[in-house]
């Protein structure tokens, strides 16, 4: 069964809005948790826009799931990751400028570097994942450099859902993407997971595409939680998710 992580990146950036000490991170991922949440991912970025460090230990020491940091492959956040020991490690791309992570890292054009980095990771005991496109030498270069996962970055996925629709040709190229990429990976060993841009009309689609170990959603779920609760819309995800 396909496992549901919810990342709350969005409750603290309202928090940050105001600079105040509420709405709570921990509170958020405690009900996350207990509505059947598998895990919970924060993204702890260089600009620090919305995840602060101290959210990240607070949460190290609340969270009774899976802890999984998004970061970039930089030395200041390897050393954060080493101290504070997620059980998860997702390596992302990073642009100061973007409003969100555009596009997966190229792991091919560094894997010198990014072998470093999984090493260090793994070597205390985390997981690793890379956050790719969903392209099978991007999963052969995660699988040469040690990764233990890939996410496929889904954002081009749920545009072409907006945008074209599901009988387009595009929809089914994109599908297709997927379909390949997944099942390479499956073939060398590697978990697949899948997030970004993931929202409650296009999750049923995205299900189609088989083997997927855990969708990682934040920004939907957060945005309908100003109307339904968080209880609700962490429900609602994943009961559409559950049936894979
Ligand atoms: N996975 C990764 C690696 C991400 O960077 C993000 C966005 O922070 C997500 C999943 C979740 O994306 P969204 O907030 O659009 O659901």
């Amino acid at each position: 069964m396909t496992k549901l992580g919810v990342n709350i990146d969005h409750v603290a950036a309202v928090r940050q809005m105001r600079r105040e000490n509420f709405p709570s991170l921990v509170e958020a991922a405690a009900i996350c948790e207990k509505n059947g949440a598998d895990s919970i991912t924060v993204h702890l970025r260089e600009d620090r826009r919305h995840i602060q460090d101290k959210d990240v230990y607070d949460l190290k020491d609340s969270i009774n799931t899976n802890f999984n940091l998004e970061m970039a492959a930089s030395g200041e956040m390897v050393n954060i990751a080493l101290d504070v020991r997620p059980d998860f490690v997702c390596i992302v791309p990073e642009k100061r400028q973007e409003l969100t992570t555009e596009g997966g890292l190229d792991v091919k054009s560094q894997k010198g570097k990014l072998l470093s980095v999984v090493d260090r990771l793994k070597n205390a005991g985390i997981v690793v994942s890379m956050f790719i496109d969903a392209d099978v030498e991007q999963v052969l270069a995660s699988s040469d450099i040690g990764a233990d996962v890939v996410e496929f970055h889904t954002g081009q996925y749920a545009k072409i859902f907006r945008e074209n629709g599901i009988n387009s040709i595009e929809f089914k190229e994109e599908m297709n993407f997927f379909f390949e990429a997944s099942q390479e990976a499956i073939r060398k060993g590697l978990l697949v997971n899948a997030g970004h841009g993931l929202d409650y009309d296009n999750i049923e689609q995205f299900c189609k595409v088989s083997g997927i170990n855990e969708f990682n959603i934040g920004f939907s779920i957060i945005a309908k939680s100003i109307f339904t609760g968080l209880e609700m819309a962490v429900k609602n995800m994943k009961e559409l998710i559950g049936g894979n």
